[in-house]
């Protein structure tokens, strides 16, 4: 007999002993940090820069602590610009017996404000300015699910899908299937509240939005969180046929409920540059092999970024490949998108582990075959045009 089936019991000490997981939101000032509004944006440079360098410091302080058994997770969810400094909104996960509840939370204090005090860095913290309250896990998932590009499942693992493998619940809670009558029939990816941008040939067969359903997870029938199309947005140089500008942007008639498993990915600046040789990860339902069955559960499949010459290449797509479009997958040919993968998310995840769309599925000479990797609408050559149909 369990009477307590979802506690962890720590060995020796059954009934007193169970570690409970406790949220905590605090803040505290960066001093003598020139103003500038970019800190403000979720995904500029500035903004990251400085939240790695707080994260950093977060976790080395937690892990080489007395309470490093306890430490989960630190993050900084934003950052507030305020005349010469910067205000840091952080979000802290420990678990601990519910009787050193207090003792651990005064250990947490403690240690950001060692932390905070020491000028080691290049940054001066005002210690005095640090706040730290615990809240529920309700307003901890709400926080880190309204942010773009992060899991709130702290347990889920890192990492037409030819060599994929299934994807984990809540992996990839941006992954959108676009149905036609019911079916599924390409990928989509959530960027905002009612918008998703995904391929513009997938709307070959029928321009119609009554036509088209959208829905979430990583089961695709039956439908999870089922949505209806309100509008859809066609890039306007795209020329059905042609590969180039194949883009278009979803508007949603409701707003989508933003939950642990269903929420926005991170889209990239227009200036951000992706190199060869980065790892990166597409996702969809798409046929497992060319002309082959479809999975029921999503596909992730790890590929890499492939420089444009080496793609252009005689052997290759000979210059097929413009500016605005990006190789990713293995010259060896194996793992690749595939048919039903169209307008699906390729992604990259940050040195914080915030993940960026980085590619639009769109086009491949069959999948998976030698020298023909799969190629994408590159998203930064489009991020303009999707901030003035979306506003994001
Ligand atoms: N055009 C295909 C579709 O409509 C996807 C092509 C991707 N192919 C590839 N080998 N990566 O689903």
């Amino acid at each position: 007999m369990d009477d307590c089936p979802h506690c962890v019991w720590s060995a020796g000490n059954p009934g007193n002993n169970e570690n409970t997981v406790y949220y905590y939101q605090g803040r505290f000032t960066v001093l003598d940090i020139p103003h500038n509004e970019n800190y403000a944006r979720e995904t500029s440079p500035e903004n990251n820069y400085l939240s790695k360098i707080l994260e950093t410091k977060m976790a080395d302080a937690f892990q080489s602590s007395s309470i490093y058994r306890q430490y989960i997770n630190s993050q900084v969810i934003t950052l507030d610009p305020d005349n010469d400094s910067v205000i840091a909104h952080i979000w802290l996960i420990f678990k601990s017996p519910r009787s050193m509840k207090e003792n651990t939370r005064r250990r947490i204090e403690t240690i950001l404000h060692q932390t905070l005090n020491n000028h080691s860095g290049s940054l001066s913290i005002d210690p005095t300015s640090l706040s730290l309250t615990e809240i529920s896990k309700t307003t901890a998932e709400k926080i880190i699910n309204n942010r773009c590009g992060r899991r709130a499942r702290m347990s889920a693992t890192h990492d037409r899908v030819r060599g994929g493998s299934n994807a984990q619940e809540g992996e990839w809670p941006w992954q959108a299937s676009l149905k036609i009558n019911g079916r599924h029939y390409c990928g989509a990816s959530l960027i905002g509240k009612r918008h998703l941008v995904t391929a513009a040939h997938c709307f070959q067969k029928t321009p119609n939005p009554k036509n088209y359903t959208v829905s979430f997870g990583t089961l695709v029938t039956p439908p999870y969180m089922q949505h209806y199309v309100q509008q859809i947005i066609i890039h306007e140089n795209y020329i059905p046929g042609e590969h180039h500008d194949d883009i278009a942007v979803v508007l949603l008639t409701e707003e989508v409920p933003f939950q642990n498993d269903v929420h926005r990915v991170c889209l990239p600046e227009a200036t951000q540059i992706f190199l060869p040789g980065e790892g990166v990860v597409v996702t969809g339902w798409g046929a497992l092999f060319y002309n082959g069955d479809y999975p029921l559960l999503l596909q992730k499949a790890p590929v890499k970024i492939i420089d444009t010459n080496t793609c252009n290449s005689r052997e290759a797509y000979n210059g097929m490949v413009q500016d605005t479009m990006l190789c990713a997958g293995y010259m060896e040919g194996n793992i690749d998108a595939c048919q039903g993968d169209s307008g699906g998310p390729l992604v990259y995840p940050n040195s914080r582990n915030i993940w960026y769309l980085v590619g639009i599925v769109s086009w491949g000479e069959e999948c998976g075959k030698i020298n023909k990797p799969g190629v994408y609408m590159r998203v930064t050559a489009y991020r303009n045009w999707i901030a003035s149909k979306t506003g994001i």
